[in-house]
């Protein structure tokens, strides 16, 4: 009999968020609207991927943060002050058969027990039932960019201007709810950062994981086999966006997924990849030798990165902005690039220029959450960025993108560095949620040994 194979660890799970959070997060909601408004949001649906076949159900970011459900085809309602109940759901219908081909569905009774809303419907009486719950509502919220919660809303003007008669107050119009939600979801909850700290943890797991098993002869797709063999081990649902593995000259298409290609024995590569938790994105960019060691060029242009990211990392505290921080990583890549000869001249100058972007034309940072680029303003206004508070999660990740281009030494051409990490801020300065991904030359260096 062969023995059994050595299993990996489960890393341990955090717990689900509670139905009273959620409870919590509707209430914070309502409390900022006007009396006799109603907030109308629908859940994702599910979309064909070909012929009868679908895409995996993905929940709306939005809807989910208010109820926590993951089923499809399914709408909140939220009746500030309605004695009945202030939250309903109206869910799929309970259906015997097709609960046999496509599995449990929670109907109007799972919607009120599991998840603690006040009332639930299910979609066939949602004809009937919907009109009535917005009847003498004077003022909607809902999402604008979404086409079915626009119909319900036209829907109900009709209806208002034909209980105007019967002495109804008139339906004025609808707003966008979105900024509201949005800024709620800026600053995440202990149970939040909980989900985002696991979610880190895995794709930091993941990382080590492609680190130990590359070399010359694999291709791209081998490694972000690895990553998502990783992700999926540990529970989470896979990634929170396409994995990038970009081996070469590849690493410098900012956006590159078609993971194709062989990795060849002096190139560097670049993995951005992170685990969906919960529907909690990590968001990780490493980038290291496919076969285990740095030339001199690429770790003298990967330690410009590395010097950047790390003092943009230390920036990172309540007060602090992520337009500073940003200013902070052009100055010191650009101070990098003129040290290595890639620009000339001065430093300042350069930057003024923009001459720096041939080389660094993304930003910085972004909002982490339920988003892998999560939601929230990064101005309060237009003049003014808007100051990091605990609670808030980012991402710090500088890169450099060297084109091959005949004005290019030779040693320099074709390298893409990237180095993300996601950082949340806490009352005093900050946690690096992805510290367990190496990104110093020589904790690299001693994972890769073969
Ligand atoms: N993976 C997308 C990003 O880093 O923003
Ligand atoms: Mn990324
Ligand atoms: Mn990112």
């Amino acid at each position: 009999m062969l023995p059994d194979p050595v299993l990996p660890t489960l890393l341990p799970r955090p717990s689900a968020i509670s139905v009273d959070e959620y409870r919590q997060r509707r209430d914070a909601l309502m409390a900022q609207l006007p009396d006799n408004s109603a907030v109308v949001l629908p859940g994702a649906e599910l979309m064909t991927r070909s012929r009868d076949s679908e895409f995996a159900f993905r929940q709306n970011s939005d809807f989910y943060y208010l109820t926590g459900i993951r089923e499809p085809e399914a709408l909140l309602v939220l009746l500030p002050g309605r004695s009945e109940g202030e939250s309903v759901v109206f869910c799929q219908d309970r259906d015997p058969t097709m609960e046999a081909w496509t599995g449990r569905r929670l109907g109007a009774v799972g919607v009120v027990t599991e998840h603690g809303v006040d009332q639930a419907f299910e979609n066939a009486d949602r004809a009937e039932r919907l009109p009535e719950l917005l009847a003498g509502r004077e003022l909607l919220y809902l999402p604008l960019d979404n086409a079915e919660a626009v119909s319900v809303a036209e829907d109900a003007l009709q209806d208002a201007q034909a209980g105007l008669r019967r002495g109804r107050p008139a339906l004025k119009g609808w707003l966008d709810i979105s900024p509201l939600i949005h800024e709620m979801r800026l600053v995440k909850s202990d149970a939040e950062i909980a989900l985002l700290r696991h979610a880190a943890l895995i794709s930091a797991h993941a990382h080590k994981r492609a680190m130990r098993i590359s070399r010359p002869g694999l291709s791209e797709f081998q490694l972000q086999a690895e990553l998502e063999h990783e992700f999926v081990w540990q529970g989470a649902s896979g990634p929170a966006y396409s994995t990038i593995v970009g081996g070469g000259a590849n690493a410098c298409v900012l956006h590159y997924i078609e993971n194709s290609a062989p990795l060849s024995d002096e190139s560097l590569v670049l993995i951005d990849a992170g685990a969906e938790f919960d529907l909690y994105a990590g968001d990780i960019t490493r980038t290291f030798p496919v076969a285990g060691r740095f030339s001199d060029a690429q770790r003298a242009l990967y330690q410009v990165v590395l010097d950047a990211q790390v003092r943009a990392v230390n920036a990172v505290k309540p007060g602090a902005t992520l337009a500073d921080i940003h200013q902070g990583v052009v100055r010191d890549l650009t101070a990098g690039l003129v040290e290595l000869g890639l620009l000339e001249g001065d430093v300042q100058a350069r930057i003024d220029d923009e001459s720096y972007r041939r080389f660094y034309l993304h930003s910085t940072s972004h909002w982490l959450g339920l988003d892998v680029h999560d939601v929230g303003t990064y101005r309060l206004d237009e003049q003014t960025p808007r100051p990091l508070a605990a609670g808030m999660v980012l991402t710090v990740e500088p890169g450099l993108y060297i084109p091959c281009d005949d004005d290019i030494p030779d040693a320099y051409r074709g390298i893409g560095i990237r180095i993300e990490d996601n950082v949340l801020v806490t009352q005093e300065s900050h946690e690096v949620l992805t510290a367990g991904a190496p990104k110093e030359i020589v904790e690299i260096e001693a994972l890769m040994v073969k």
